[in-house]
């Protein structure tokens, strides 16, 4: 295969980009190198834009259904990707990881009930209890020695007969986390003591750095298998959010057919689009993958050199997994809303406020490295010059 090129500068202006078109909303200007959603600036693969340009070409765009295709896309991924092997009878579509969050909560708990939480985490885990009626149980993961925890003895203090649900995010955004066998163990083993239902977005599976591994939490053995919903998708991966393909994952048929009964309800099937670049995605991606793999770790110790020598004060772990860095500005000693104005007014840079994750991401800020390396260099000079004198 040959070599894509992802140091292209793709103009996304005007294209009603979220990350680009929404920044004078968000930010309050258009002049910003905007390094917050989690898309990339990556040109789809070929493989994937091939086979939508013949669906276009086809003409019709009718009513869409799932065919063997689709689902042997999927089992043939999880199975070279991920060394899991499930069954067809295992997936069903759904248009987004997030509407996913939400039918669980709708399918699993009542108003009243709680979920919990591991935070600092993506914010549309809180919509998705706050906005149900549900309560939020925070389980606060702990920073020790530069990697972020999960805090076991915290989480049996929090279990009570509401708890109903919990949501796991593997890996874990915004922290970089890839969790590791003996965490998703013990996870799993309290979740199942205590009759918790295990819902795991896994949306940023495939990009983890080696020697760090994705275990789907689901693949552990059968018992955990069978009280556990995998949200996925090959949106992060291939960059194709706009698509909305994503996809849910669960041995148990209960637990399945109850989510999917929100989205099969409401004719939530996929757009046209979704099956075909999945099945373009997962039937050749593994080897552009790896390139994007490269290109990402590249990006990420261009950034973190350049942080160790320029900005002293700011602490960066290297991530163990997706294509986000959380920077600790904490030793500048500024209050949240003074960093947001520096970044903004002064380096140009459009990052994610951490708090935005949770109370526990007071002092940091979510940056998303997934472009060109010259476009993260250039905002890189930008934040090193805003932060010079402070
Ligand atoms: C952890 C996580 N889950 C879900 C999503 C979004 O999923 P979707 O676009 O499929 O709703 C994101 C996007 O940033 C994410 O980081």
């Amino acid at each position: 295969m040959s070599m894509q090129n992802f140091d292209e500068l793709i103009n996304r202006e005007g294209t009603s980009s979220y990350k680009y078109d929404l920044r004078k909303s968000i930010f309050g200007t258009d002049d910003l190198y905007p390094m917050w959603v989690a898309d990339t600036e990556f040109r789809a693969p070929g493989f994937v834009l091939e086979r939508l340009q013949q669906r276009i070409n086809h003409g019709i765009l009718g009513y869409t259904i799932t065919t063997d295709a689709y689902y042997k896309s999927i089992i043939h991924w999880l199975e070279k990707k991920h060394n899991w092997g499930v069954k067809k009878s295992w997936i069903k579509y759904s248009p987004g990881v997030v509407p996913s969050l939400f039918a669980s909560v709708l399918a699993f708990t009542n108003p009243g009930e709680k979920v919990i939480v591991q935070t600092p985490v993506y914010h549309p885990f809180y919509y998705a209890i706050e906005q149900t009626g549900r309560q939020l149980v925070k389980n606060p993961l702990v920073l020790k020695n530069g990697r972020y925890e999960m805090d076991f003895d915290d989480l049996l203090s929090k279990i009570d007969s509401k708890v109903k649900l919990i949501f796991l995010c593997s890996p874990h955004n915004p922290t970089g986390n890839v969790w590791k066998k003996n965490e998703l163990e013990r996870f799993s083993e309290i979740c199942l003591a205590n009759n918790i239902i295990i819902i795991s977005d896994e949306i940023h599976a495939d990009i983890v750095y080696k020697p760090n591994l994705h275990i789907p939490l689901a693949s552990l053995s059968d018992e955990i298998s069978a009280n556990t919903i995998t949200l996925m998708a090959p949106s992060k991966t291939f960059n194709i959010a706009g698509l909305n393909s994503s996809y849910i994952v669960s041995s148990n048929k209960n637990l399945l057919d109850k989510i999917n009964y929100f989205f099969e309800g409401m004719h939530i099937g996929p757009n046209l689009f979704a099956p075909e670049a999945t099945i373009a995605a997962y039937e050749n991606g593994l080897e552009w993958l790896e390139q994007l793999t490269c290109y990402f770790m590249s990006n990420i110790n261009t950034a973190t050199s350049f942080f160790e020598a320029n900005m002293g004060k700011l602490n960066i772990n290297k991530p163990e997994g997706t294509f986000l860095l959380w920077l600790d500005f904490r030793k500048y000693n500024l209050p949240q809303k003074q960093i947001n104005e520096i970044l903004i007014k002064k380096a140009k840079t459009g990052l994610s406020d951490g708090t935005i994750f949770g109370a526990e991401g007071e002092g940091f800020q979510r940056m998303n490295i997934g472009c060109p390396a010259s476009l993260l260099k250039e905002a890189l000079n930008s934040i090193a010059g805003a932060f010079r004198s402070i």
